[in-house]
């Protein structure tokens, strides 16, 4: 009777570590799965994993970040960027959901710009403007990837851009690092290198709803952006060339206050550049989103000297979320960090031409918390 006592109890032990190291089976790391194909290429799904147990899922294609799940304030689990397990609806080109965006991110003004003695024209893909780097960006291309390390979860992405790709001069080389820490920061380090003057803007376009849902509207989610000013733009969105105060207008973040609390003073939503106060190109925090129901905080940190807060004005419902739910109107919203739009016409905007010799290299990190 003993003997069947210990027996039982040894196999009920046995089934209570396997159980539990199911719950607890992820690893921190890299892993790599066969996704799809896009562009005749094999695209790849790589899973970041953190010691907390977080997940940051990253395809090959776009370079785009998929999912981040991580739980809220009640322990439940859910992504925290708005997107899609299967690449199907990624192939039907949603607006920029969490790619890599170059070589230039926002918009160029009558899709062209003059370099030295000569004009290159662009791709008017967006009106009259180019945007997002004309008709195959590299959000729709299939990016070269390598895992440094498995146990550490960051990856490495590159990407060839050749001398007139899109209309853009130059060989130019990109490489995109993703590192997740261990205290759920994403870090994104962008280089690049040219053979020729060319303009860059590299960026990462994700929709972020801290609730993990499209369901709830992120007008009810509070920013602060540390930005005295912004750059008005005309009615294609492209900046009139101010750098005009946010005080006492709708576009005044430097106080965290609700999304939605003055987005009826801004026709059709925001969709604009804040000119950051950081006065140097150093790694600050420029952004406090957060969300009281799920508990949820997420913190932007950047070396670039704006950022696109763009509030999911041209959502219409069309792309449905992994949940089930409809993108609809301000459901998402991104935080774009990035020189200011239309910059290569704009000769008083900090200047984006990347030159021969020289070396591009920014960094953005997402940090998210729970709210203390
Ligand atoms: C950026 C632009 C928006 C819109 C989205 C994609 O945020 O500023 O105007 O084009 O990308 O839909």
């Amino acid at each position: 009777m003993t003997r069947l006592f210990y027996c039982l109890s040894f196999i009920a032990s046995i089934l209570f570590i396997s159980c539990n190291s199911t719950e607890t089976a992820a690893t921190t790391g890299v892993t790599k799965k066969d996704w799809d194909e896009a562009d005749n290429q094999q695209v790849y799904l790589y899973t970041l994993t953190n010691k907390e147990g977080d997940v940051v899922t990253i395809s090959s294609y776009g370079g785009t970040i998929t999912s981040w799940v991580m739980p809220d304030k009640n322990g439940n689990k859910s992504s925290i960027v708005m997107g899609f397990d299967s690449i199907t609806q990624y192939l039907e080109h949603p607006p920029y959901f969490g790619a890599l965006v170059g070589r230039y991110g926002n918009r160029i003004a009558k899709a062209q710009f003059k370099l030295g003695d000569s004009v290159y024209h662009l791709a008017a893909n967006n009106g009259p403007n180019s945007l997002h780097g004309g008709l195959k960006g590299f959000d729709k291309i299939v990016w070269d990837v390598s895992v440094p390390d498995s146990t550490t979860p960051s990856i490495t992405l590159k990407y060839v851009s050749k001398d007139g790709e899109e209309g853009y001069p130059g060989n130019l080389n990109v490489t995109v690092v993703y590192t997740l820490s261990d205290d759920d920061g994403l870090k994104i380090d962008y280089t690049a290198t040219t053979d020729k003057p060319t303009p860059l803007n590299l960026t990462n376009h994700s929709y972020f709803n801290l609730t993990g849902s499209p369901k709830n509207s992120i007008l009810d989610h509070t920013l602060m952006i540390d930005a005295d000013a912004y750059t008005p733009v005309d009615s294609t969105l492209i900046p009139t060339g101010e750098l005009k105060a946010v005080k006492g207008t709708p576009f005044d973040f430097t106080t965290a206050k609700k999304i939605g609390r003055d987005i009826d003073s801004v026709p059709g939503g925001y969709d604009h550049n804040f000119v950051l106060n950081k006065k140097d190109t150093s790694l600050q925090k420029v952004a406090t989103l957060s969300d009281s129901v799920s508990g949820r905080q997420l913190d932007v940190y950047t070396t670039q000297p704006g950022l696109q807060f763009y509030t999911g004005n041209f959502l219409d419902g069309k792309f449905v979320n992994r949940d089930g739910s409809p993108l609809n109107l301000h459901t998402a919203l991104c935080m774009e960090t990035q020189h200011f739009p239309d910059s290569p016409n704009q000769p008083a905007f900090p200047s984006t031409i990347l030159k021969p010799g020289e070396v591009y290299h920014n960094v953005t990190e997402y940090k998210l918390s729970l709210i203390k």
